[in-house]
């Protein structure tokens, strides 16, 4: 560290601060905020020394100004054998600008309006399948539904046998990632018998349907009129005029199945979670949608999120020192603007562990205050399609079912790879609501 550079003090040691942040996140952030304030370093196993910062006016010099001194792709290197090398995850600099700027038009609002279909078409079928009296964990159910949403809306594949064989593969290929904290000595093919060798045989099975689907959609009659996100993308140009490679076309379906299915279900278990165990906000969401009136759904979600952030900070590396709210920070270090301890300020949000969806009705949600999706360069793709699903499938579950929630209190939060999750997954006891048939806002089918 050069002698001008200087960490805010916070927390330690490494290992200590890890298994705080893994087991009980909610706890061990608030607690280091209110002992150190906005602004302090915590070191990690694995990932090093990292600096919080939650505050929202140094959060918005970092969205907003130059980012050329900030890396987010190099801290994502170990999900490249997963992702590949030309995922918008994984890249920095000018190629990472390049495919964003490739990827981003596809998620923009008149697209998201005809996902919006897609979502209530898949939602309708899981939830018609829940039968009453019968005990899901909800936030499996939501990772069907999430990962049929993006194979439709974003690979465009319809036909149920290759849903169900993408399905097949991919699942297993997801299952197989822990393959890749397999130090690199040690990843060895064995004829795929081994972790490493698993993970191999796993991605060539699903690479090859992935090519596939590729291959077939650049040859379809109705290429030109298609909407989904891979037929978009095929037609899409760079500022070069060049379109996109198979590889690229693959490693950014992978990126969108992995950095959208699993987020956007856990977003949902915590939306039931929140929403099953409050009366009062059920019945008022219940009555503004009968009436015809989305926005107290859409606070909802907002809200949600806020309470619930599915990802705790967004992280950059700096490449040379920087100040940063009052701290001259060395290179190399990770800086996280800290999404979860904006959000649980209690000075931007009064009792901020209360869900009161009603904070963001009227004003609506702030850009550096509520940033659930990141922000800048890298803020989420999928921030406007995630929402979009988030509501829809909210409206249909509410307005069909009751959830009997089987814990007592709010699920505990951990940690489980980079997300923060419920540790139960959300367990409860599926109710058929009995409503007059036809009434306001019940989707067809709400009777059981
Ligand atoms: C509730 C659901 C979701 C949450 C909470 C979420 C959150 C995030 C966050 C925090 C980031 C990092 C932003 C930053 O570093 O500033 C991110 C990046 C990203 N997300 Fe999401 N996400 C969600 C759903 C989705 C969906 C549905 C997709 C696509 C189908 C998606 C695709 C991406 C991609 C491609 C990036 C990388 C952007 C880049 O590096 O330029 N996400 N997301």
């Amino acid at each position: 560290m050069s002698p001008s550079t200087q960490l805010p003090p916070g927390p330690r040691p490494a290992a200590l601060n890890t298994l705080g942040l893994v087991e009980r996140p909610v706890q061990a952030l608030t607690k280091w905020r209110r002992k150190y304030g906005n602004v302090f370093s915590a070191p990690m196993l694995v990932f090093g020394m990292g600096v919080y910062v939650a505050e929202p006016e140094a959060i918005k010099d970092m969205f907003t100004g130059d980012q050329s001194d900030l890396r987010a792709g190099e801290a994502n290197a170990p999900l490249a054998p997963m992702l590949g090398d030309r995922s918008v995850l994984i890249l920095d600099g000018r190629e990472h600008m390049r495919q964003r700027k490739l990827l981003l038009p596809p998620f923009g609002g008149s697209n998201v309006a005809a996902f919006r279909e897609v979502i209530r078409d898949v939602t309708e079928r899981e939830v018609g399948s829940w039968r009453d009296g019968e005990r899901i964990v909800v936030r499996n159910r939501m990772r069907t539904l999430t990962f049929e949403v993006i194979v439709r809306a974003v690979f465009g594949v319809t036909e149920r046998e290759r849903i169900d064989r993408l399905r097949g593969a991919l699942l297993a290929l997801i299952d197989t990632q822990m393959a890749f904290t397999i130090p690199e000595p040690l990843r060895l093919e064995l004829g795929g018998r081994g972790p490493w060798g698993a993970f191999q045989a796993r991605k060539r099975a699903a690479d090859q349907l992935i090519y596939e689907e590729i291959a077939r959609r650049r040859t379809a009659a109705d290429l030109a009129e298609r909407d989904d996100v891979l037929s978009l993308l095929l037609r899409a140009r760079d500022e070069a005029g060049r379109e996109m490679t198979d590889v690229e076309l693959r490693d950014e379906l992978m990126t969108m199945l992995l950095a959208g299915h699993e987020t956007t279900a856990t977003g949902l278990a915590y939306a039931f979670d929140l929403l099953f165990r409050d009366a009062a906000v059920l019945a008022r969401l219940r009555d503004e949608l009968a009436s015809g009136d989305d926005s107290y759904l859409d606070a909802v979600v907002t809200e949600t999120l806020r309470v619930r952030p599915v990802i705790d900070g967004a992280e950059r590396t700096l490449t040379k020192p920087r100040t940063i709210a009052g701290w001259h920070l060395p290179a190399g270090i990770r800086v996280y603007p800290a999404i979860a301890l904006v959000h649980w300020r209690e000075d931007l949000y009064p009792e901020p562990q209360v869900f009161r969806p009603e904070r963001f009705l009227g004003e609506g949600a702030q850009s550096y205050t509520w940033l659930p999706f990141g922000g800048g360069i890298r803020r989420c793709i999928g921030a406007a399609l995630a929402q979009a699903e988030m509501a829809e499938v909210i409206r249909t579950v509410v307005s069909t079912v009751d959830l009997e929630l089987e814990r007592p209190t709010r699920e505990p939060v951990i940690v489980r790879g980079i997300t923060l999750v419920p540790k139960h997954g959300t367990p409860a006891v599926v109710r058929r609501r009995r409503v007059p048939a036809g009434a306001a806002g019940e989707p067809a089918g709400a009777l059981a």
